[in-house]
């Protein structure tokens, strides 16, 4: 039987472009490192809901719980409408597991060049951690007279003691693990109830547990202005889940395109699998181009080894593609020298170097 059994969900546009050069890293770290993986590739997404009509069955659902870790490409199309596969799928995988963290990376790679005029890899490291199954997310509210002049709609943000605590708990933990300073951004001087129940746990979660940790709070407008200001300011971020969605793909930009960002919906319990996805969608206009960029993808198959304790392979992961992208620096868009499949091959031949 294999170390690792894991779910490959391609899903849709380039998102099984990409995974399949993750797959090529993983059978060379394989050998490297010694250890195996069972992959079982399942075909869900958007194609398959315009195919089937099903976005996700309770018995594939139960399937997924069994694995190790699942890795997961791309989910949309435009055919489907807004919604469907985004809240049937992706959310649903995230709720369903309780992978309440969202772990994103910023990180500017040497070679890489960010749109922030002089930014430097050592000006651009941080980690924002996104909680993952609540406020907007959570899906409350509805609406009344629809169609009428006198439409109601409401989207409530759900924000629970429990919830809150343990992702800021989390968050206090990586900050120790790196340069002991954490950040919380919320908006607390307009949304009152729930900014005084994040404030509050962060302030009580730290006073009690986490005194050595330096703590700092900035409102998501500011931190948008210090994220591309001043982004050496942060260290270790946390913030609640729609925050988190939209300044991790304002981080994405700064640290060189989201093309770059990796993502890691975790579980920190283990009771469920985690799943591991690049921050960039589907993108359908260039679908079997040779554009699509897999580096986010190998990247979030970094951060699946690393949470299946296979950290020298993480680390392998880490530096050739720090090599390729100083390799690759200076690269126009257009004229990339390196398709989707050789910067896959690249990776293979850079992993093994030590
Ligand atoms: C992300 C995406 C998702 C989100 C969408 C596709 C539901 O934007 O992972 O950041 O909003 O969480
Ligand atoms: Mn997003």
């Amino acid at each position: 039987m294999a170390d690792h059994r894991i779910a490959w969900l391609g899903g849709d546009g380039i998102g099984p472009e990409v995974l399949a050069e993750g797959g090529k890293v993983l059978d060379a770290l394989e050998v490297l490192e010694g250890f195996t993986t069972e992959r079982v590739t399942y075909d869900l997404g958007g194609r398959r809901y315009l195919d089937t009509g099903e976005v996700l069955s309770e018995a594939t659902l139960e399937e997924l719980r069994a694995f190790d870790a699942i890795y997961l490409g791309a989910v949309g199309t435009p055919e489907v409408p807004p919604g469907v596969i985004e809240r049937g799928l992706l959310l649903k995988l995230r709720f369903a597991f309780d992978q309440y963290i969202n772990l994103r990376p910023v990180k500017l790679y040497p070679g890489v060049t960010s749109p922030i005029a002089g930014l430097t890899p050592a000006d651009c490291d941080a980690l924002v951690i996104r909680e993952n199954t609540e406020s907007v997310y959570a899906g409350a509210g509805g609406t009344l007279y629809g169609g009428t002049p006198h439409e109601v709609a409401t989207q409530e943000s759900v924000n629970t003691r429990h919830g809150v605590e343990r992702c800021v708990r989390y968050a206090f933990e990586q900050a120790r693990r790196r340069r002991g300073h954490l950040t919380l951004i919320h908006k607390t001087n307009v949304l009152t109830y729930a900014g005084g129940l994040w404030m509050r746990t962060f302030e009580e979660v730290g006073d009690a547990e986490f005194s050595d940790i330096e703590r700092d709070y900035v409102h998501i407008d500011a931190a948008c202005i210090y994220l591309v200001q001043d982004p050496a300011r942060f260290d270790v971020v946390v913030t609640e889940n729609l925050f988190g969605d939209i300044i991790t793909d304002l981080a994405g930009a700064v640290q060189g395109g989201i093309g770059l960002a990796a993502s890691a919906n975790l579980d920190p319990t283990r009771r469920a699998p985690s799943m591991f996805e690049p921050v960039h969608g589907s993108a359908p206009d260039i679908v079997g181009t040779g554009r699509a960029d897999p580096v986010a993808a190998v990247l979030s198959l970094g951060q699946l080894l690393d949470f299946l304790g296979e950290e020298a392979a993480a680390r392998r992961i880490d530096a050739a593609v720090g090599a390729l992208l100083t390799e690759r620096a200076g690269q126009v868009p257009d004229g990339l020298r390196y398709s989707t499949g050789d910067v896959g091959d690249r990776l293979v031949e850079l992993v093994q170097q030590d």
